[in-house]
């Protein structure tokens, strides 16, 4: 389902992405783990275009994503965006319904209202919510509002980025069985980037570890405990020594 060769990216000195392979079949759900700023938001950032490679190849559902009609294209993803990205000045339903309120085959408004409450009991969070703006709600409601959101239009390819960072342990438990179920019920292919290890056992198929511009790691989530890369044995173990510095 996607296919990403040879990537680069960089901002001015800072070469974030030298040449990354990432390959998500159909149906799975794929991992990235890797340090604070090694490259993992970007990574899906330039998977739906919102940053532009220097080099390498992405292809989705067989289709290059440069030569693709984009409104198509990102019709197929759903994304929960790291810091939320709300809409401040929409109720919480707006938010979650926006898509499903425009383009072709757009839902009336009652009906639109109706899959974001039913969107919203999904990820724990009650009708009282609906009408209330971004700005009053806790961290980990926005976030979960952020969740109902990506999930909202059921698409073939959803991203999260970091879903349960903020949240209690039993909600973040709340969110990685959904994460699952999307998976495992819409037959959704996922790609979810945590630093929470309970959530990458929760969620993955497999696992892939980004390091020094590249991927450093890769393979199925059961071996995580037991494959010897030092760099991967360090994340997980959520050591201060090791080959990767505190220091970055
Ligand atoms: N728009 C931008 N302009 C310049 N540099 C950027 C931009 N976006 C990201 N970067 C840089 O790219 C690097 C990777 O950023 P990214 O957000 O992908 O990290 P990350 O792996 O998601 O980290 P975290 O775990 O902290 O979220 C960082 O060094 C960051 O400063
Ligand atoms: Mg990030």
């Amino acid at each position: 389902m996607i296919e990403v060769r040879g990537l680069f990216k960089r901002f001015g000195a800072n070469e974030v992405l030298r040449g990354v392979d990432v390959t998500v079949p159909k149906g799975q759900s794929l991992v990235v783990i890797g340090g604070s700023g090694t490259g993992k938001s970007i990574l899906l950032k330039c998977i739906l275009g919102l940053e532009r490679p220097d080099a390498g190849t992405i292809r989705v559902a067989g289709e290059d994503a440069r030569r693709s009609d984009r409104e198509a294209y990102l019709a197929r993803f759903g994304m929960l965006f790291q810091g939320g990205a709300l809409f401040d000045s929409m109720p919480v339903w707006q938010n979650v319904a926006f898509r499903l309120m425009r383009g072709r085959g757009r839902l009336k408004r009652a009906e639109a209202r109706s899959v974001a409450v039913d969107k919203l009991r999904r990820v724990g969070l009650g009708p009282e919510v609906a009408d209330l703006y971004p700005a009053e709600l806790s961290g980990g409601m926005q976030k979960r509002v952020g969740l109902a959101r990506a999930i909202a239009a059921e698409p073939d390819i959803i991203f999260f980025d970091e879903p349960t960072t903020g949240l209690d342990p039993i909600m973040a438990g709340v969110i990685n069985d959904l994460i699952r179920e999307i998976v495992v019920e819409m037959g959704a292919t996922a790609v979810t980037i945590t630093h929470d290890m309970s959530s990458v056992r929760a969620i993955a198929d497999r696992v892939a570890m980004l390091h020094a511009g590249k991927v450093r790691w890769e393979g199925p989530v059961d071996e995580v405990d037991s494959a010897p890369d030092p760099y991967l044995r360090q994340f997980v173990e959520g050591s201060a020594d090791g080959p990767i510095p505190a220091v970055r």
